[in-house]
């Protein structure tokens, strides 16, 4: 059940569209933030305060604001709005400005914008600090992130997934800290996915902290994953590079290294990765290693701990030598390592790859709390659970 439930998270992920709703379609509400109302942010009455004060807010602690015409968010945001209670969701064609937010310096919650038509996110230029999580996608129009030109810190995640005409992320370059606290409730930390004609990573090159997860997934015309950030170490729980046709090399990923109780890693269907060089994980866990078309060197697992519960290695055409798998692996109970050398390889990319999915892990990172669980914050179970129940149908064909 627990596989089955993996599975599902996963094929919402792998969702073209995510239209599907649960039977509540209002929005979710935000629980207060962790740790009582200590992370409220200090802000005095937006009325009658004194003018000195830091800041005035709009918007509804703990709750979504759910925008859908530049009249409601003119009402939302008023003249004179910096902080920004709660959540945003700025959501479908209605959105086609954000110069209303222009004042806005911190958002509490998260911020999502998705279904809007917007080309570019000119109007957030003073935003500074997102208090969770920050989700861009499904953006029929969106060619870039330029506009967020003070945005330092996200204290939960970063998502950029399934935005069909993104090209370029480089807007982000001011972003130092994402979940700088390593916080576990954030599941997220740097996931971009299904952006079919994003080409490369700059934007994330000035990282300093990137969170628990890196997903970097399903991005066909992705050249490399040059310009993730270069001054690690970062220890991550986990990692998933997947669907990237194009990418001959992780060598950016040396700088992820184990987290003290190992890194899950999924590297799947990467048509043009010879090897895995660049993988510097001394304890890797829940590994899934599967069509890939090119991969003949797994050399790189010589030095690594390699434990369960799911060590999948299968549908590598070109993978001969599996010693050092074996060897980093030996004993695991539950381990399957396939050699499918010189075999036809089954699966080689495309978009029917709902099967690669049900070998491996959560692309949001296989340890994390699955939507539904009591951790899993409500504005992510808004976005991905909605698509988990649309997807129902695929994951009955397992
Ligand atoms: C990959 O991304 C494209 C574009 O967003 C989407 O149409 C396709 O369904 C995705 N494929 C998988 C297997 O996730
Ligand atoms: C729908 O969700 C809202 C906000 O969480 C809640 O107030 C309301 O009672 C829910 N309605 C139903 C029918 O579950
Ligand atoms: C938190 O804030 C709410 C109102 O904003 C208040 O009713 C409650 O007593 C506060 N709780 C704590 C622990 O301060
Ligand atoms: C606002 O006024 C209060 C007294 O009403 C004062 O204590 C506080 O320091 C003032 N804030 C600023 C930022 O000057
Ligand atoms: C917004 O700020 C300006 C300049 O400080 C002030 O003149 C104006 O009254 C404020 N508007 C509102 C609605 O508070
Ligand atoms: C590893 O540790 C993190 C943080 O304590 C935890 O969230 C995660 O579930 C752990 N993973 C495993 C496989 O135990
Ligand atoms: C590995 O997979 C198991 C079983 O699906 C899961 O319980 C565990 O949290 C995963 N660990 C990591 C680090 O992803």
């Amino acid at each position: 059940m627990r596989f089955l439930q993996i599975s599902v998270v996963l094929c919402a992920l792998a969702a073209t569209a995510v239209t599907a709703q649960q039977g509540n379609t209002t929005q979710p509400a935000n629980p207060p933030p962790a740790g009582g109302n200590t992370t409220q942010p200090a802000n005095p009455p937006p009325a009658g305060g004194n003018s000195t004060a830091p800041g005035v807010s709009c918007g509804v602690q703990n709750d979504w604001s759910r925008i859908e015409t530049q009249a409601q968010l003119a009402q939302l945001v008023g003249t004179n709005c910096t902080n920004l209670l709660g959540s945003l969701l700025l959501a479908g064609p209605g959105i086609t400005d954000l110069s209303p937010l222009a004042k806005i310096e911190s958002v509490q919650l998260s911020i999502d914008i998705s279904g809007t038509n917007l080309r570019t996110l000119t109007g957030l230029g003073n935003l500074r600090t997102v208090g969770e999580n920050l989700f861009i996608h499904d953006n029929a129009q969106l060619s870039n992130v330029f506009g967020l030109n003070s945005l330092t810190t996200i204290q939960g995640g970063v998502l950029v997934y399934q935005n069909p005409q993104l090209v370029s992320i480089a807007g982000l370059a001011t972003l130092t800290n994402i979940n700088p606290n390593k916080s576990p409730r954030f599941a997220f930390g740097i996931s971009v996915y299904g952006n079919p004609i994003l080409a490369a990573l700059d934007g994330l090159q000035n990282l300093k902290s990137v969170g628990n997860v890196v997903i970097i997934s399903n991005n066909t015309r992705l050249n490399s994953l040059d310009n993730l950030p270069s001054t690690g170490p970062f220890p991550v729980q986990s990692i998933t590079i997947e669907r990237l046709p194009v990418i001959k090399t992780l060598t950016p990923l040396s700088v992820f290294t184990s987290a003290a109780n190992g890194t899950a890693l999924k590297v799947t269907t990467c048509d043009s990765l010879t090897s895995l060089d660049g993988i510097s994980l001394a304890s890797v866990t829940n590994l899934t290693l599967t069509h890939n078309a090119a991969l003949a060197d797994v050399k790189v697992f010589g030095n690594s701990k390699i434990s369960g519960p799911i060590v999948q290695v299968d549908d590598n055409t070109k993978l001969c030598d599996l010693s050092p798998l074996q060897t980093a692996a030996g004993g695991v109970s539950g381990a399957q390592i396939l050699n499918t050398c010189g075999k036809p390889q089954q699966q080689t990319g495309g978009s029917s790859t709902a099967g690669g999915a049900n070998s491996g892990g959560f692309p949001g990172g296989p340890n994390m709390p699955l939507p539904g669980s009591g951790s899993f914050r409500n504005e992510a179970r808004f976005t991905f659970v909605t698509a988990v129940v649309g997807l129902l149908g695929t994951v009955f064909a397992f």
